[in-house]
């Protein structure tokens, strides 16, 4: 909220300040966390399938939790605490064997679920360890090319939610792409978007509530970075809570004299932590991100688009192309140096420069940040709620969240509004 910075005998001087400090119930994702236990209450996703194999496990974090993922060799995935129960050795370098994995200190071996199997060293043949102890595991699924988990309580696990226009009901002539990943591309402009992103993720979860941005860290203040179209003010540009109470969403219209065009941009945000939207500037229907806490300070972006067969790699750089051609110092994303960023400026830097964890006691928050205000809103009521023990929209224990998408992008005639191409799902009068 609006804060004076100190008293007129102050004037407005550094000196005294106080002290910023940020919104807990936002941003911590640790067990116990009031955010973090409602982000514990739905499927998240933490690799692409491709990257879980039988061969090696594989380090991940996930919510603050370090955890080993690994496929045994019947190919079920297990997900687990990496500390051993015997002794404390990590399964990072366990072997991994047809029914589970074996630690390399002393043998005991663990099926996907945490069972001990095997306890190949025990001298006492009347032993009840293996009764006694299980490796602390998390249920994962596989869904469209992505590994999903389940960190919450068990008698809470909802079903894998079902959104059938983002990946049910295909057309014959489309596939679903999966992107992001442990060790998701780190060149190009598709970095942009993907990759270990070293901040909290609120930075860039609320940045899709935010279309204002685009006219200027976008286009006006050092160069267009998508289209010229962009470089107008969006008119109108309305907010909105979704109507089951799961989200937010706002209505864009880019409009451009010069090409005869309106875009008309929808995007929604759906709590925990699901963005739905349509290709950026370019007509088409939905695609939809996952912001996934890797720990408080990190976090990856997991998505899936839906693609032509013909050409998913043109497409997905279509879309995702964030840069025209000569913007930027024209070299490979990781290679900018600050001074790089400080001519060339990006999502990924505006939101790093909020620092590890955004202050958000430090904001003076306007009506052009509506659509942030009411996503945070969202959230720490669906938080409150886990809190007092009740279950979160979308993640009733047993129930498929299903998730109404509105979101998508279209080409409208400029004078008359009407549709031309694209994706319409909501229109002007929905906000
Ligand atoms: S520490 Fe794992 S078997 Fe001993
Ligand atoms: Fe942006």
């Amino acid at each position: 909220m609006a804060r004076v910075n100190g008293s007129d005998a102050a004037q407005g001087r550094a000196y005294g300040r106080p002290v910023a400090t940020y919104d807990k119930e936002l941003v911590q994702v640790g067990p116990g966390t009031i955010g973090g236990e409602l982000l514990r209450r739905y499927w998240q996703p933490f690799a692409l399938s491709t990257e879980i194999t039988d061969d090696l496990p594989k380090a991940v974090r996930i919510l603050g939790e370090d955890l080993i993922a690994f496929r045994d060799k019947e190919g079920t995935p297990g997900l687990m605490y990496p500390r051993c129960l015997h002794r404390g050795a990590s399964l990072l370098y366990g072997k991994v064997e047809p029914k589970g994995i074996r630690c390399p200190y002393h043998g005991w071996l663990f099926d996907t679920e945490g069972h001990l199997l095997d306890t190949p060293c025990e001298i006492d043949q009347n032993s009840k360890i293996k009764k006694i102890v299980r490796q602390p595991w998390y249920p994962v699924i596989e869904k469209f090319g992505l590994m999903f988990c389940y960190m919450g309580p068990p008698e809470k696990q909802p079903l894998f939610p079902r959104i059938p226009e983002v990946f049910e009901e295909l057309a014959a002539d489309e596939l679903l792409v999966a992107t992001g990943g442990i060790n998701p591309v780190t060149t190009g402009s598709a970095a942009i978007f993907f990759g270990a992103m070293d901040f909290n993720w609120w930075a860039l979860y609320e940045n899709h509530m935010d279309p204002m941005h685009v006219g200027a860290l976008h286009t006006t203040i050092n160069g267009i970075q998508f289209f010229e179209h962009v470089s107008y003010n969006p008119s109108p540009c309305k907010f909105k809570y979704l109507s089951d109470g799961s989200g937010t969403a706002w209505l864009a219209h880019w409009r451009s004299e010069k090409e005869g065009i309106v875009t008309q941009e929808v995007m929604q945000t759906v709590i925990p932590n699901l963005v739905i939207r349509g290709p950026t500037f370019k007509p088409g229907g939905a695609m939809m991100l996952w912001v996934l806490p890797v720990d408080d300070t990190n976090h990856r972006v997991f998505l899936l688009v839906r693609c032509p067969k013909d050409d998913p790699k043109l497409n997905y750089r279509l879309q995702f192309s964030m840069a025209q051609p000569g913007w930027g110092p024209g070299k490979p994303w990781e290679h900018w140096t600050t001074e790089d960023h400080q001519r060339w400026q990006t999502d990924y830097i505006v939101q790093k420069s909020l620092g590890p964890i955004n202050l958000q006691s430090d904001e003076h928050m306007t009506s052009a940040d509506a659509g942030v205000a009411m996503i945070r809103r969202v959230f720490k009521r669906q938080a409150e709620l886990v809190r007092e023990g009740k279950d979160p929209i979308g993640a009733r224990p047993g129930a498929a969240q299903s998730v109404e998408v509105i979101a998508g992008t279209a080409i409208l005639d400029f004078e008359t509004l009407e549709f031309r191409a694209g994706c319409l799902r909501a229109t002007v009068s929905d906000f």
